[in-house]
Parts: structure tokens; C-alpha cells; sequence
């Protein structure tokens, strides 16, 4: 079995939730991000928007995780999507650590019809290879479970394209 590492930022709960099933899933270890910063209320959301908006990068707490990040034979990277950017504490991450990482996947939630596709791109920037899966998931339709499962798949197959799409 392939070390899989997952990796989120969630502010409310939507990337959290679906990281969770993910990782339950691929009985794999899961850690969230923390920036320390209160994203909460009005304040936090414009707050976020903003940082996203101005591709900021506010520095994440260290990673906690069992192994180096580049022991992992692949990193899932969950992330809401914020003003069509990955969130900021998720940009940080890649900054700090996306040269170590040997391979990505990503997740992102969204709240619109828009699948945001360009995300995973602007993700890659910061990676040593282009990412082996990825899926854009709008929480609480009908088709996110379905477009999770096949992004599980995918993984399982050792990550084809296959679920770079849209739930
Ligand atoms: C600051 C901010 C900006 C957002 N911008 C977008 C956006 O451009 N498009 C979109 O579809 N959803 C947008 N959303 C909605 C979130 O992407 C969506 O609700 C997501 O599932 C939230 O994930 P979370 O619960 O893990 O934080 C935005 C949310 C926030 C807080």
C-alpha cells in the first residue's frame, strides 16, 4: 500500500467533511492546516477573500504529520475555493512545502456552477510534478458523491486523470 498523506484547509466544514470521507476511505493519515488566523464571521470571510484575491501567503503552523512530507508517495490537498483561488493557508502550504511533495492530488469545494478547473492549475505552480488526479466538488448536490468516489478511484488506479472533473 502507497503512503497517501491527506492535507486540507476548511473554514467551514465543507473541505473538512469531504477530506474526512476521503481519508476514511484510503484509511490514510489526515491533517488540517492552521494559519492562526480568525477567519471567522464577516471579518474573516472578507478577510479571506482578499488574501486569496492577492495571492497571499500568510505563514501555516508547521505540519504535524507521521513522516517528512517527501516520504509520502502521494499528498492530497483538499481546499475550499476563495474568490476563484485556492484558499490562502492552502497557497501557503504549497509555497512552504510543494517542492517536497513526490506526488499531489487535489480536492477542492466550491459553492457555485463554476468548476473552477484553473484551481488545480495555479496548484501545480507550486509543485514539483503535476498533480496525478484532482475533482471540484460543490457540497450537497447530487452528484458530489459521485464525483468523490470516482476521484477515489482514480486514486486507487494510482491516479489517472479521470476525476479531474466536476461534481
Ligand atoms: C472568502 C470566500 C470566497 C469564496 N469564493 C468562492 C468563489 O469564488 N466561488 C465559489 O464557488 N465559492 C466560493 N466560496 C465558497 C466556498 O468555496 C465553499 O462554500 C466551500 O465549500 C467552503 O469550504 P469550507 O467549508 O471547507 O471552508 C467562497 C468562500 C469564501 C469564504
Amino acid at each position: 500500500m502507497p503512503y497517501i498523506l491527506c492535507v486540507y484547509y476548511s473554514r467551514t466544514g465543507n473541505t473538512e467533511k469531504l477530506m474526512r470521507e476521503i481519508a476514511a476511505e484510503l484509511k490514510c493519515e489526515i491533517v488540517k492546516l492552521d494559519d492562526g488566523v480568525d477567519r471567522s464571521g464577516l471579518g474573516g470571510w472578507l478577510r479571506s477573500g482578499m488574501q486569496a484575491m492577492a495571492r497571499r501567503i500568510p505563514a501555516v503552523k508547521p505540519v504535524k504529520t507521521a513522516f517528512p512530507l517527501d516520504v509520502y508517495d502521494l499528498v492530497i490537498i483538499g481546499s475550499p475555493v476563495w474568490a476563484g483561488r485556492c484558499s490562502a493557508p492552502v497557497r501557503s502550504f504549497l509555497s512552504q512545502y510543494g517542492e517536497s511533495l513526490r506526488k499531489t492530488a487535489y480536492v477542492i469545494t466550491r459553492s457555485s456552477d463554476v468548476r473552477y478547473e484553473e484551481v488545480f492549475d495555479q496548484m501545480d505552480m507550486y509543485v514539483r510534478a503535476p498533480r496525478v488526479s484532482a475533482v471540484t466538488i460543490r457540497p450537497n448536490t447530487v452528484g458530489a458523491t459521485f464525483w468523490r468516489d470516482e476521484f477515489l478511484t482514480s486514486i486507487r488506479d494510482g491516479g489517472k486523470e479521470k476525476a479531474d472533473n466536476a461534481g
